[in-house]
């Protein structure tokens, strides 16, 4: 039993927006995604999905790349992208209904994996895109999200935890960032996380060791759409 990591599928099933200007990687990727996938993982494995699933922005336009990650091997425990708009703030427990034995969505809630609590939150880092003040606001909104996913675990008793973020935890050139630093007071042991894309972005954030926890990068073309096992 292993549990793997992946993320930005960036499916387009029911859309026309693609991935394809960013390079040949993309170039039928969905397909690398199925065939490496069911290479790797088994039925008793979990796959944690960190995030930018679709390139559909509305339910309408998600189903059948929901319905492609459901039919993959494995239990597989989604976490929100910034493409991910089918997935409102509050619907989190609205999905976890309807796709209940398919697909797990973690947000202001944990999943676990043997003795280890898997926390998360889409996080946020700052890339230019919008004001400081505004990254400020979405990056406590975040953190807020992130402690009551920690909360809830310790509640349950875990004291073992894997974080997982959409959004690498720290910003380029950082050191740390709220998320790192709660990372090292919560003991955890590894960050896994995706969002960078391409050659240019890989070493956007901390990868490897640093101060005794593992960040491992996984977004689907850093890893040629192999899922990235985390722990055996
Ligand atoms: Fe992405
Ligand atoms: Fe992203």
């Amino acid at each position: 039993m292993s549990l793997y990591a992946i993320g930005d599928l960036h499916l387009n099933f029911m859309v026309e927006r693609n991935m394809n200007q960013y390079g040949e990687v993309w170039k039928n990727h969905e397909k690398k995604v199925e065939k490496y996938w069911k290479k790797r993982v088994l039925e008793e494995d979990t796959v944690v999905v960190t995030g930018d699933h679709t390139m559909g922005k509305k339910m309408a336009e998600v189903t059948a790349d929901l319905d492609f990650i459901a039919n993959l091997p494995g239990r597989k425990i989604l976490l929100r992208g910034n493409h991910d708009m089918f997935w409102k703030t509050k619907k989190t427990p609205a999905l976890n209904e309807a796709y209940e034995g398919k697909l797990s969505f973690l947000q202001n809630n944990f999943f676990t994996y043997e003795d280890y609590a898997l926390v998360g939150t889409k996080g946020y880092c700052f890339e230019g895109k919008d004001s400081y003040e505004h990254f400020l606001t979405i990056r406590e909104r975040e953190m807020e999200r992130l402690n009551r996913s920690f909360q809830l675990a310790r509640d349950a008793g875990f004291q073992k935890f894997l974080m997982f973020l959409h959004f690498p935890p720290t910003s380029v050139g950082e050191q740390s960032s709220p998320f790192t630093e709660l990372a090292k007071e919560q003991g955890v042991e590894k960050v896994i996380y995706s969002h960078c894309h391409g050659e240019m972005h890989f070493q956007d954030s901390f990868l490897g060791d640093v101060d005794g926890i593992e960040y491992v990068l996984v977004s689907g073309d850093y890893l040629r759409f192999r899922p990235e096992r985390i722990l055996e």
